[in-house]
Order: C-alpha cells, then structure tokens, then sequence
C-alpha cells in the first residue's frame, strides 16, 4: 500500500472534533523539506505553528539528524534506573551552564509528564522536610501545563478539563496580568492588583502552599498573554517572601520563542523547579528536562529505609537519541547566533503587526519575540461563528492549508508562532497569508 491510498480513518487526532475530519484527511504528511510540510499529494505547507509550537530549525537537513542518527547507531536506548547514559550525563552539564542557579536535572519525555515531576518534587520536598501541611499549589488563570492529571490541575483552561474535573486537585487561583481582560489603564495598576490577589492567597495560606506554579514570561495557550515588566520578578519574590516554592513552566516558551534562552533570567525570577520541552530537541524528539537546585535535591538525600528518595521515573526517561539531538541543537543555536535572528525577526513581526492593527475586527495585539496573539472582536464580542456558518479557528485551518501554511488559532485568537530559526522570506509569507485571512474573516463577521 502507497502513501496515496491510506484511507486515515483510524486516528484518533488530538484536540479535534472528528467528526469533522473528513474535511483534513486528504492531507497526510510525508516529509519535511525545511520550514515546509510536504504531504503524500506532493503539496507543501508552511509549518507556520512551529509543529505545535517546538520546531527550531525546520525540518531533516541539519547536524541536529546527523547527531541523532549517529546516537542510533550506538546506543538506542539504555534506561536511567540505576545506570547512566552518556548524553543524558553530558546534556545535564550544559543545560545547568545555561540555567543558571540551578543544581540538577530530571529527565522525562513529554512537558507534561516534566510538570507531574515539578509538582511531585514540590510536594515530597514539604513532606522530607516534616511539613506535610504545605500540600496545596497556587496556579495563574488562564494558564495551561499541560493535559496529564497533575498539569491540568494546575492549567485553567477550563472548557478543555470540565469533564476531567473529578480528577483534578483543587489549585488556587491567582489572577494572570491579562491587561485586555482586565479592567486597568496601565500594566503598572495591573501588575499591583495581581501581587495584591496573590499575596492575599499567600496571606491567608502559606503554611499550606506547597509552591506556586506559572508559565515563564507569557501564557501561550491561554491567549498569548505576555506578563508586563517586572510582574514575574516580584512573584518570584513574593514566594520566597512566604516560603512557596517558584516552579516555572518554560516548556513553550524557553529556549528562545520570547528572545531568550532561558526566559527566568531575563525576567530576574529565580526559580526552585524550572521545566524545559518542545524546542530542547529543535522540536525532533520528545524529550523534556525538570530543573532544581540543591535545596531541594539535599531534602531527598537519606538512608534508604528513610523512603525520601523520588518516586518518579519513565521508561524512556534520558533517551540518549533525544539528548544527543538536545546536544546538537544547544551547540546550533549558539553557532548560528540563534538569539540575534529571533530578535530581529521580532522587530520585523513589531513593524508587520501595525498592519493589522489598522482592522475593524482587531480588539488586542500582543507581542513578543516570536510570539504574537492577533484578538479578533466585534463590538467587544470574540467572533466565533462566522456568516458563511463556519466556526472562526476552523475557517482560518482551511482557509492556510489552501494557501499553502498551516495554522492553528486558539479560537478567535490568530497565533503567529513559527519556527524559531524561520528566514524572513517564510515569515514574510506567514505574515501576508494571515494578514490575507484576516481580511477574509472581516468580510465575513
Ligand atoms: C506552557 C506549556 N506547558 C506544558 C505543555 C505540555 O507539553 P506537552 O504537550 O509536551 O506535554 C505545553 C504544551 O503546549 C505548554 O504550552
């Protein structure tokens, strides 16, 4: 059977209503040839998401593949309960050079699974410590970690998880810096208000807050909400304040989406637990890291009758294939001066974003790095439906693929979030393509 003839029937696709996924399933990809999707008709589509948000170089033809293909010929995998593996032990070193402030590094394969780690640590550490009152989290609204058990506590978003609600922990609730949701003039007024919120919570309960858990510099899913200067920086200080541990969730927008390698120390928040995914391995692995410092290891160092050590662990946690492709990655982006593109090609994102500000249906833009989230509103209403009867985030997927990019709106919400290494002819496309569809959205709301 040729690619031509698969039917593909038979996935369940994740976040899709399958009912209507005839209208995708002739679209099968391939191959990747660069920062293009090549599908079993031979058509190609700019991966315009970054392929959910974790590819850095576009797709097969650089050192990251040779790394990995040299890493398979050796060793393809070798477990890391009670043996080590060469990159695993090597990439720890550099993220650790990278992550500064941080003492040791835990392997998962998934951002999710390395969030179910930083709440299983933040926990156990309270209770080595013989303070098994502080078992409870404070999360952002508006925030996303992630869908296993664990991460969708935390997350908020909440017409994704009602139906899981009964395997959900309670979490608190701090408010997100949401300035287009809020009712404040200035990100000054806003960023007051929130530490006033969350330190009330902290007030009221420290002695039983285990940590405090947030995206790094902007929420993605939640709307591309970007924290305002120095928002991040006093939450990192109101939980050392009260004792809470700062656990932050870099998965999406570490390693560069916001013009930083690691975005904590740009927002001068020094975490306890810190998590790394998606674009570790240029988005060609999954692999994903939970950082610590030693304050937090030492507590778990005992006799082992004492019964402190982690239980936490995965089959394929350290895969050398996917450290190997981490190692390379790390050594490109330093290499082709990854952060200097980015940052450029934000001033570019800056400049081409004023053109669609200028529309009748825009209601907020916000921006950073290589990150931006266009609102699409009318009368202070999100467009959902559109006249032509379709839903506004399916007619935008269609309306890409036909033009030859692939997209994927957080409902009335146009992401622009490419590959991180993208060359501005493919950006300027992305942009023209999106602008193109927002025209077409105009005439038809
Ligand atoms: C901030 C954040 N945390 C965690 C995750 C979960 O990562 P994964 O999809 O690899 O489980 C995501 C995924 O989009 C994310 O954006």
């Amino acid at each position: 059977m040729s690619l031509r003839d698969v039917d593909n029937q038979f996935v369940w696709h994740p976040y899709t209503q399958m009912s209507d996924w005839r209208k995708w399933s002739n679209r099968v990809i391939v191959k990747g040839e660069g920062f293009y999707l090549v599908d079993s008709e031979g058509r190609k589509y700019l991966d315009g998401i970054a392929s959910m948000w974790c590819n850095v170089w576009g797709h097969g033809r650089n050192k990251v593949v040779k790394a990995m293909t040299e890493q398979l010929k050796n060793l393809q995998h070798s477990t890391l309960f009670g043996l080590a593996n060469g990159p695993s032990a090597q990439l720890a070193e550099i993220l650790l050079g990278l992550a500064r402030g941080m003492d040791k590094v835990f392997y998962t394969d998934n951002g999710s699974t390395a969030i179910e780690a930083a709440m299983k640590m933040a926990l156990q550490y309270w209770c080595n410590k013989g303070r098994r009152t502080k078992r409870e989290f404070i999360s952002l609204e508006h925030g996303y970690h992630g869908d296993t058990i664990g991460a969708m506590s935390v997350g908020y978003i909440e017409n994704f998880f009602g139906a899981y609600k009964p395997l959900l922990a309670k979490v608190h609730r701090a408010p997100s810096p949401f300035l287009y949701k809020n009712r404040f003039e200035n990100e000054s007024d806003l960023v007051e208000w929130c530490l006033e919120k969350t330190e009330k919570l902290f007030r009221k309960r420290a002695d039983r807050l285990a940590a405090l858990i947030m995206e790094s510099g902007a929420q993605i899913a939640g709307g591309a909400i970007i924290y305002p200067a120095g928002y991040q920086k006093k939450m990192a200080k109101l939980c050392r304040d009260y004792d809470v541990l700062l656990v932050l969730d870099e998965i999406a927008t570490g390693f560069g989406r916001l013009g930083s390698m690691i975005e904590y120390l740009a927002q001068r928040s020094q975490p306890d637990i810190v998590c790394f995914g998606k674009a570790l391995t240029a988005g060609y692995f999954p692999l994903a890291v939970t950082l610590t410092t030693d304050r937090i290891f030492n507590v778990f160092l005992g006799k082992y009758s004492d019964n402190k050590h982690l239980y936490h662990g995965h089959t394929f946690s350290g895969n050398p294939v996917g450290c190997a492709a981490a190692l390379a990655n790390i050594e490109l982006y330093e290499k082709n001066n990854l952060m200097q593109q980015i940052n450029a090609n934000a001033r570019y994102i800056a400049l081409r974003l004023r053109e669609f500000a200028g529309s009748p249906i825009v209601a907020d833009i916000r921006h950073k790095g290589l990150l931006a989230g266009i609102e699409l509103a009318r009368n202070n209403k999100p467009i959902t439906i559109l006249k032509n009867k379709e839903r506004i985030n399916y007619f935008i997927m269609q309306e890409s693929l036909k033009m030859g990019v692939h997209l994927r709106p957080i409902g009335n919400i146009m992401m622009v979030i490419p590959p991180l290494a993208i060359g501005r002819r493919d950006l300027e496309k992305l942009l023209d393509v999106q602008l193109e569809i927002l025209r077409k959205v105009e005439r038809l709301s």
